[in-house]
């Protein structure tokens, strides 16, 4: 299959299962589901689901076993663009093509949606993989997401992204807040995927490598489109960054250089998993180039 059929059916699987692991139609009527939907089907590009699910296949996985790692870690990450979109965070009111759910819903309902999707990812976890994983593989998995998306993680480098606004901070700490308000949850889902692959630790290794690189490359784009994107493509507002003085990757090298530094680590993790994956590794290598290619 082609990389990009591979991306559309591997898209389809997801949406599904998202969709049933929502309640039945009785409860979804409640306010808090429908702010919770909003969000989740508003055409994000699943790219951490994915990677969950490529990770499991490139150990030799099931998918069974992936799908709901997968979603759980949609669920959090749409959380995190629901709250990074708050006036008291970046205040923007486009994401994903649509208004920001605070401009629907209010401040209070789309704080709780995020709080909602946060702990439903959560539940997801230790209830639809009772018989799919051993207890030790769920609890690894939950562990691993609670570090990565917790004040070990994307919370530590949100607060850090906020405290730099206005300053001159060094390359360090830049790459300290990228590191972990986006490369964490990032490095997270392949990690996860693995283990629900029952992976070795060669390859968890090799893949928490690829992980580390794709997931700062990542970053770097997301920086560059702020300032350059379409905005019709990326669904929200360029020039974000700059109305909040933020530290970044153009900011503090120019467009260029950046964009050759994302390159520079995308071709490292490329060189990272050539060597041990079969089918599935050309679709890492797919996926490493579709990181600095993408122009949404
Ligand atoms: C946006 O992530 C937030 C960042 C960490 C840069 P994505 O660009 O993956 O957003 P969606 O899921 O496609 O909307
Ligand atoms: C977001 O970084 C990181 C998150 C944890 C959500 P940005 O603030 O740059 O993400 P966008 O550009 O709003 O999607
Ligand atoms: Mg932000
Ligand atoms: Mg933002
Ligand atoms: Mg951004």
């Amino acid at each position: 299959v082609v990389f990009a059929d591979y991306l559309k059916q591997t898209s389809k699987l997801i949406d599904e299962y998202l969709k049933n692991s929502l309640p039945p139609e009785n409860l979804q009527k409640e306010l808090i589901w429908e702010a919770m939907e909003y969000s989740l089907f508003s055409g994000g590009k699943r790219l951490r689901p994915i990677l969950v699910i490529l990770a499991n296949q490139a150990v030799g996985g099931n998918l069974t076993a992936a799908l709901p790692v997968a979603c759980a870690v949609e669920f959090i990450h749409t959380y995190s663009l629901i709250h990074d979109d708050l006036p008291s965070m970046d205040n923007d009111d486009y994401r994903r093509g649509r208004l920001t759910n605070h401009k629907v819903y209010g401040e209070a309902i789309a704080i709780l949606a995020g709080d909602a999707l946060l702990t439903h990812a959560f539940y997801l976890l230790s209830s639809n993989l009772t018989n799919l994983l051993s207890g030790e593989q769920i609890i690894t998995i939950i562990r691993e997401l609670s570090t990565a998306a917790g004040p070990m993680g994307m919370i530590e480098g949100q607060t850090a992204d906020l405290l730099s606004e206005g300053q001159r901070f060094s390359v360090k700490q830049l790459d300290y807040i990228h590191n972990r308000k986006t490369a964490a949850l990032i490095k997270a889902a392949l990690r996860v995927g693995a283990i629900s692959g029952n992976c070795s630790s060669e390859q968890l290794n090799i893949l928490t490598i690829y992980a580390e690189k794709i997931g700062l490359a990542f970053q770097i784009i997301d920086d560059i489109l702020d300032l350059v994107g379409d905005e019709g493509k990326i669904g929200k507002k360029t020039g974000s960054d700059l109305k909040n003085n933020k530290l970044t990757y153009p900011n503090l090298y120019g467009l260029e250089k950046s964009k050759q530094m994302a390159q520079q680590l995308v071709q490292e993790a490329k060189n990272e998993v050539s060597s041990l994956f079969g089918d599935e590794g050309e679709y890492l290598i797919a996926l490493a180039e579709y990181i600095v290619k993408r122009d949404y």
